[in-house]
């Protein structure tokens, strides 16, 4: 009873809302009836967010759970092997090692993460099992990749061929000492924030049809990243964050930005107070910018949020970010961020 009725309300609430988040633009067509889909919505991060949304919507739409859609969603960019950011074909630390970040979590509470796990195509199944099957929240490096194996996860060499071939080539000029952003230094076609080849994490946000949150949160970091560095995504407040009352947010771009700033937390706890998705998450980047000027000119940082009515928003430092749309009415949209710095750089 109580789900129904929160199923409702969702439904009315994201109905009008959609007007909001999209500039008050309305789908044309033919009057529609409410739907069992209507208010259901998926939400990620980048342009490789599309293909990930609609996995998660041949769950959404059949009425199932927000938490099994986000972990099924994000599992397609963890195994595209073209995708250097995210799982399997991520680009490695300097030494030469593949390692992946990863969280999930409910509206509930309910929350599980492994960081630094290595050999294990999808960390964010990993995660979801030590949210269900173990009293933590969160396992690393040597000890996750046990718990997995002990949960039956199947060990595979992550570097790929071509993410071989691309730390060779960082190898010929790499100095080895700690150098934020490097990825960007390296991989924008342009050597500045924002190009087309240096975005990194899925970040991934889903309201069901029982008015119930969820998200998910992946990746395999920033290329060329120390032997254990670790970034916000696997981080329960940094790179993610949910609360049933409120939304669920989450982040990309540089971890250590966002760690510091506990991002997500803080995007959710504006909502809280009465902010806007939109107007969290810019106030969430502009503590950032405000704290680092300086630093900020050179790095990127995105945070995407939706509330409990299905309402979005997303804010970054640079402009080029995007995140991905998925509901009963835009099944592919990918929708251009607001951004601190507007100038383009591609
Ligand atoms: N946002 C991903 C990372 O910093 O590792």
């Amino acid at each position: 009873m109580t789900d129904r009725r929160q199923f409702l309300k969702a439904s009315v609430l994201g109905a009008s809302v959609s007007m909001l988040a999209w500039g008050g633009k309305l789908v044309a067509g033919p009057a529609r009836r409410m739907s069992a889909t209507a208010g259901v919505r998926v939400v990620s991060t980048w342009d490789f967010g599309v293909a990930a949304n609609r996995a998660a919507w041949t769950v959404l739409g059949q009425g199932g759970h927000a938490l099994d859609a986000v972990e099924l969603g994000v599992q397609v960019p963890e195994s595209d092997l073209s995708n250097h950011s995210v799982g399997k074909g991520g680009h490695p630390d300097r030494d030469g090692h593949v390692t992946l970040d990863a969280s999930i979590m409910d509206a509930d509470g309910n929350c599980g993460a492994v960081a630094a796990l290595e050999h294990i195509e999808h960390p964010i199944s990993v995660a979801r099992r030590v949210m269900e099957r173990t009293p933590h929240v969160l396992l690393v490096g040597e000890g996750a990749l046990q718990f997995a194996l002990e949960q039956g996860f199947r060990k595979q060499d992550l570097l790929t061929p071509e993410a071989e071939q691309a730390w060779h080539e960082w190898l010929k000029t790499a100095k080895y000492q700690p150098s934020i952003n490097s990825e960007v230094r390296d991989y924008g076609k342009t050597g500045r924030p924002g190009g087309k080849d240096n975005h990194d994490t899925i970040g991934m946000l889903a309201l069901d049809a029982h008015g119930k949150l969820a998200g998910a949160c992946t990746t395999s970091g920033m290329a060329w990243k120390m032997r254990g560095r670790v970034g916000d995504s696997p981080i329960i407040g940094a790179g993610l964050y949910v609360d049933g009352e409120v939304g669920g947010a989450t982040s990309t771009g540089v971890g250590e930005e966002v760690i510091r700033n506990a991002g997500s937390f803080l995007v959710v706890e504006l909502m809280r107070q009465g902010r806007t998705p939109h107007e969290a998450c810019k106030e969430a980047v502009m503590r950032i910018v405000k704290k680092r000027r300086e630093a900020s000119k050179t790095l990127q940082v995105g945070f995407l949020a939706m509330n409990r009515a299905g309402e979005v928003g997303a804010y970054a430092i640079q402009h080029g970010f995007s995140y991905a749309v998925c509901d009963a009415q835009k099944q592919d949209a990918l929708i251009p961020s607001q951004s601190v710095y507007t100038t383009s750089y591609s």
